[in-house]
């Protein structure tokens, strides 16, 4: 297993894993760390290669990344936990979902699928990865604010700046390898009709890379799941519109999973 990933740690109560996108770090959750933390425990893994994390070890998969997560959770005495991933952090929580469903207590999937990528899709992240190796991750910045990001958030520089400075900050080695860890992600599909935990799937309306029909569609897979569309955001939902998000979570959180 991988030396342990970098893991912010504010609050006390019960603990709430907040699992980030790509190709940003685990300050994607600061609005919802300022909301959560008088009353949970947030836990925010940088990825490898990302934030304040280690470099990633070689063959990196996401089923290694949820173990070496589980393992620093363990040590930290963290049993059970809420888990809240976005985009690759959702692709992480179907793998913590694999291996440790009976400490979850509830779970929020935003902007995110469950289904492994197309052909293409791997072919074209393994050429990312080629890439940034080679170049760096400064020619990312732009088309990947483009990918994530709803226009008129685009057009706000108070939003759009601090994505490219996160993206500025994740290494060539972190980035290639969460490309190629998600090339090789399983599809997760089949475990839609198992989730038994109280789930919340979230989309941005605009969403292009994980549109909120395939949202529903996932929610509807999954036993009791809720869902809610945010007005106006794009991919990164929770930082577009994070008070919306904020009390889509909330809610959800107070019933599934009160923070005592
Ligand atoms: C993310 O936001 O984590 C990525 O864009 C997801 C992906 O590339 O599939």
């Amino acid at each position: 297993m991988p030396a342990p990933p970098f893991l912010h740690d504010t609050g006390e109560g019960r603990a709430i894993l907040l699992l980030h996108a790509f190709p940003v770090d685990a300050s994607q959750w600061d609005a919802q760390v300022a909301a959560f933390s008088d009353r949970y425990r947030c836990l925010r893994p940088d990825a490898f290669g990302c934030g304040s994390s280690p470099p990633p070890p070689p063959q990196l998969t996401l089923d290694a990344v949820a173990a070496s997560v589980m393992a620093a959770l363990d040590s930290m005495g963290v049993d059970e936990l809420a888990v809240v991933g976005l985009s690759m952090g959702g692709y992480t929580a179907f793998a913590l979902l694999r291996q440790h469903s009976s400490r979850i207590r509830a779970l929020v999937l935003a902007d995110t699928r469950a289904g492994a990528d197309s052909d293409a899709a791997r072919a074209d992240r393994r050429s990312v990865a080629e890439r940034v190796r080679a170049e760096g991750v400064e020619w990312l910045v732009e088309p990947m604010c483009e990918r994530l990001l709803a226009p008129a958030s685009l057009a706000e520089a108070h939003v759009v700046d601090p994505v490219r400075a996160r993206i500025l900050r994740c290494r060539p080695e972190g980035v290639a390898a969460c490309q190629e860890a998600m090339a090789a992600r399983p599809d997760s599909t089949g475990m839609l009709a198992g989730i038994a935990v109280p789930t919340l799937v979230i989309a941005g309306e605009l969403d292009i890379v994980t549109p909120p029909a395939e949202a529903s569609q996932m929610a509807q897979a999954i036993p009791g799941a809720g869902v809610e569309i945010i007005g106006g955001a794009g991919h990164l939902s929770n930082l577009e519109r994070p008070d919306d998000f904020t009390t889509a979570v909330s809610s959800f959180l107070d019933e599934a999973y009160p923070a005592g």
